[in-house]
């Protein structure tokens, strides 16, 4: 009886001794599968807690990010995840990855503002053992576990040649542009440029938004004095190509231009392109799902892509109602 039971100790200890090291990143590649997050059988810990930092939820994609990582984080009893939102506020953005880095998170998943100031945060994060994955919009450099987004550059190309097509390579564009010091607006801006190369089409106007509908609408305003013609809006999102639109509409001159984003959240940018708001969207997927599947990797020590890169696909009056269709 005694024996048995200290059979049962020693056994349990080492049972957890084993699952600590996997789930620590010690054991060999691979080898964590029976060491579950989700504490099976003797987990070194019960619960797993991931600070997720998100730069704002003022627009519906943001929300649909954070909502898309907490479905797929309920999946997963183990998983605790706490939010914490910056309201598009660099400092606030830097402070709560501090903050996480104090608390002893297990990981770290940020959707950035901007590059540079987070790019620090970021890697003091991984010099104290803190794994991060960065979401949707880059960082500066190689100092992170993670970076899971759509190919910016390439959906920015598709638009530029959409874009080309639809105007018969010569025309007068207004381009919108997202925040100019977020790679996302960088890639979206010199990808249209690649798409629009050895075409007649002339940028007359460009602004930085900063990804916000309100300014858009300012931005557009502005345009809509200055030029009698203008054939298409840019937008490098979706809420941009909408307040581009509705300032167009105040002027009564709506009907005169095309108008194109970048989302494609099914509420928003597909329903604007079925009204006939919007002629066409680009998807941006929010990777929500992807970065908790990757957080469970890594923590159970399995090795992840530095990269992943998901698809995009466009959608316009001609694919809208079958679903649109994928950026080759
Ligand atoms: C939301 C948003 C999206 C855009 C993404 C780029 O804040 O502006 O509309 O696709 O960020 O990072």
């Amino acid at each position: 009886m005694r024996n048995t039971k200290r059979g049962f100790i020693v056994g349990a200890a080492f049972t957890s001794i084993v699952t600590a090291l996997l789930l620590t990143g010690c054991g060999k590649p691979g080898g964590g599968q029976s060491a579950e997050p989700d504490g099976r059988p003797a987990a070194a810990k019960s619960t797993y807690t991931i600070g997720m930092s998100q730069c704002n939820l003022g627009e519906p994609w943001r929300v649909q990010m954070n909502a898309d990582v907490k479905a797929a984080a309920e999946k997963h009893p183990a998983i605790k995840m706490v939010f914490k939102d910056a309201q598009n506020d660099t400092l606030k953005q830097r402070a709560h990855v501090e903050e996480f880095v104090s608390a002893g998170v297990d990981l770290i998943i940020i959707s950035p503002k901007e590059a540079a100031p987070l790019t620090e945060p970021v890697a003091k994060a991984v010099d104290a053992g803190i794994p991060v994955i960065v979401l949707d919009r880059a960082v500066l450099g190689d100092k992170f576990t993670c970076f899971i987004g759509a190919d910016n550059k390439k959906i920015g190309k598709a638009a530029g040649e959409w874009i080309k097509q639809k105007l018969g390579g010569k025309g007068r564009v207004v381009e919108l542009k997202g925040l100019m010091t977020s790679i996302p607006g960088q890639d979206r801006n010199d990808g249209f440029r690649a798409g629009i190369a050895g075409s007649e089409i002339e940028v007359i106007f460009e602004a930085d938004m900063k990804w916000l509908e309100p300014d858009a609408r300012k931005e557009m305003e502005s345009a809509l004095s200055r030029f009698k013609k203008i054939d298409l809006v840019y937008a490098h999102n979706d809420p941009g190509a909408h307040g581009a639109y509705l300032a167009a509409k105040a002027a009564g001159r709506e009907k005169e231009m095309m108008f194109v984003g970048i989302d494609a959240l099914p509420q928003e940018g597909v329903a604007y392109v079925k009204q006939g708001i919007l002629d066409a969207t680009f998807q941006y997927p929010t990777g929500g799902a992807e970065a908790i599947e990757t957080a469970l990797k890594i923590l159970r020590g399995e090795k992840v892509p530095k990269h992943i890169t998901l698809g995009s696909r466009v959608f316009d009056k001609s694919n809208v109602d079958v679903g649109g269709q994928p950026l080759d």
